[in-house]
């Protein structure tokens, strides 16, 4: 693991931009993991901004999200497929068929989530995907005490998720309990790997992380056996290291 502490928010989602801008630079059809969050959005913006500069070109890449709320309609302002349009895929030349998001309306979901898995594999894999972490220690919807052999597969919502993500719903009662997630080990088969992490109450998350013991009931401790992973985390979330 190569953990960079930066000194802010800014600086995270700068340090995080330029590393995806060169993965596709030097691969211009890059396969992208793509998360969600309040986390990568200063990433998406600074992703923006190297595009409007010409610094970097979409065209070719390929696109598959990690995760979404069971049971919302794309079109639902709180859907992980508005949240990307809104903060990349609307500002950037990407191809609306290069785009893949597990589809929260799926009726067969079990069809789906095999379709979404084999699409991956017949691309060639994920060459970068994009992680945030969960207060609990959660990656993408793996919520602790996960099967770490898991692949793309509809999951239960954690208490501590479904109430940490209430902030973007009118009130709890409006978050979905469920949600489609690329499983551990669909992120574990991405070739490289950012994770990013900001503020106080990711810091014990993030040392349960990379410090403690690999558990499933700390999701993100299995990235301690990848061999390519970033953490790009500010002072704040690297304040128990
Ligand atoms: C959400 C998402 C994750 C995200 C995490 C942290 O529930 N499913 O992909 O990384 O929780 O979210 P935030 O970045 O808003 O703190």
């Amino acid at each position: 693991m190569r953990i960079i502490v930066v000194d802010n928010y800014e600086e995270m989602s700068k340090r995080a931009a330029l590393m995806v801008a060169s993965q596709v630079t030097l691969k211009p059809d890059s396969v992208l993991g793509l998360a969600t969050g309040d986390t990568p959005s200063g990433m998406y913006k600074e992703l923006i901004k190297l595009y409007n500069k010409k610094e970097v070109d979409f065209k070719e890449v390929r696109t598959f999200n990690l995760d979404e709320y069971y049971g919302l309609n794309p079109e639902n302002s709180q859907s992980y497929y508005k949240y990307m349009m809104n903060n990349l895929f609307n500002s950037i030349n990407i191809s609306t068929k290069n785009i893949n998001m597990p589809d929260g309306m799926a009726k067969d979901v079990d069809d789906f989530c095999s379709l979404y898995e084999k699409k991956i594999k017949t691309l060639g894999g994920i060459d970068m995907q994009v992680l945030g972490i969960g207060g609990n220690g959660h990656i993408g919807f793996n919520e602790p005490n996960i099967n770490f052999e898991a692949q793309t597969h509809l999951v239960n919502l954690d208490e501590q998720t479904i109430e940490a993500n209430s902030r973007f719903f009118k009130s709890i009662e409006y978050v979905p309990v469920k949600a489609i997630s690329m499983g551990i080990k669909t992120i574990m088969n991405s070739k490289k790997i950012i994770l990013l992490a900001n503020g106080l109450n990711k810091a014990e998350a993030i040392e349960k992380a990379v410090k403690g013991k690999i558990n499933p009931s700390i999701p993100a401790s299995i990235l301690q056996l990848h061999n390519d992973v970033t953490i790009i985390i500010d002072k704040e979330a690297a304040s128990l290291l």
